[in-house]
């Protein structure tokens, strides 16, 4: 589940009411163990790295703050050409070291229960972060830039993207198994500008890893690139609830696992809601390689034993759980 090693699980709180997120992310014993948390508490059938996207670019230079409740903030924005010389063009080994630890620690600890998940963001939904300095409503800072000054950008996200390489090439030589990179932003461009700015930074950053690992890449409101989506060099495309796995699988053919896409708000229905929702998940994934997950992240109000309702629903062999299907 997207997020499962996160805010949600009363054990995750206990451990950040001592340690700030960023302190967590940067101690290998405690990321490895709230890593874990989700694997027993659930029964999940992966674990995935505990970090965040945003690592490499405070790497890189860029100062990064979690102000509390406020999300992640870059206090010094890159929105011009010259800003773009201030991001360091950094030995991961040396800035990002500790997540390399701790997917060391991790795959001990497993010793092959469930596979590790490794990820990072696309060039362009960190570049979205750090252009806008957080997040934000309209994006204007970064969508003006793509118009106004589409090379420049470029340049942006080649250098992002040269270090996201380094960075998820190391977590696989590390021990990740499989590697998922989110696109949460990508979505915002229309099929030509993602063609011409996200596409290139994507593909530069993803080449070192062909072949190494299977690759997973996930965009939130993309529906409308799935041709493009459908051509990308990875082998799982994971995609949020807002079209149905079977559309997906019609538009794109049967080259790709699909990963997805339960919308997360579903989880705070009641447990039979959510079994029948996620036997008719299953129908519409069936057909082809689907790995269940939800459409976006796990939201921090969600019941534990929900959350568990809806693996057990999955681990079912299809048409054995609430009689949809007969
Ligand atoms: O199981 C997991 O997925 C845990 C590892 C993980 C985190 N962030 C930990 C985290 C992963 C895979 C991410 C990805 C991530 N981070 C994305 C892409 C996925 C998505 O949600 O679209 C993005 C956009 C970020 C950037 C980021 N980090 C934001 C916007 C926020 C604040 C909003 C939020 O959901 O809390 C974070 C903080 C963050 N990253 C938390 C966790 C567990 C919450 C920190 C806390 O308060 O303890």
């Amino acid at each position: 589940m997207m997020r499962q090693a996160g805010r949600f699980l009363p054990q995750y709180r206990e451990i950040r009411r001592r340690v700030d997120f960023l302190t967590l992310c940067k101690t290998p014993d405690l990321a490895a163990e709230v890593t874990l948390q989700p694997v027993d508490a659930l029964g999940v059938d992966a674990a995935i790295l505990f970090a965040d996207i945003l690592l490499p670019l405070e790497a890189m230079g860029a100062e990064l703050i979690f102000a509390k409740g406020d999300g992640p903030q870059f206090p010094h924005p890159v929105r011009k050409r010259e800003d773009i010389a201030t991001l360091e063009r950094v030995r991961v080994e040396d800035k990002l070291g500790y997540v390399f630890e701790t997917v060391r620690l991790l795959r001990r600890a497993l010793t092959d229960r469930v596979p590790l998940i490794g990820f990072g963001g696309t060039p362009w939904t960190l570049a979205a972060y750090l252009v806008e300095g957080g997040g934000s409503r309209h994006f204007e800072h970064l969508l003006a830039w793509s118009v106004a000054d589409p090379d420049g950008l470029s340049e942006l996200l080649a250098r992002i993207a040269d270090v996201s390489a380094d960075y998820l090439v190391a977590q696989v030589e590390a021990g990740a198994q499989a590697i998922q990179v989110f696109d949460t932003w990508g979505g915002l461009l229309d099929a030509e500008r993602w063609r011409r700015l996200a596409l290139p930074a994507l593909l530069r950053a993803l080449e070192p890893l062909r072949g190494r690992v299977p690759l997973i890449y996930y965009i939130n409101n993309g529906s409308h690139l799935l041709d493009e989506l459908g051509a990308l060099p990875v082998e799982v495309l994971s995609v949020d609830w807002r079209v149905p796995l079977d559309a997906v699988r019609k538009r794109i053919g049967g080259s790709k696992v699909l990963q997805g896409n339960l919308d997360p708000t579903t989880l705070l229905a009641p447990i039979e809601t959510i079994e029948r929702e996620a036997e008719k998940l299953l129908l519409q994934g069936a057909g082809g390689g689907h790995i269940v997950n939800l459409g976006h992240g796990i939201l921090p109000m969600t019941p534990v034993e929900n959350a568990t309702a809806f693996v057990r629903a999955a681990q079912r062999p299809i048409g054995a759980q609430s009689g949809l299907a007969s």
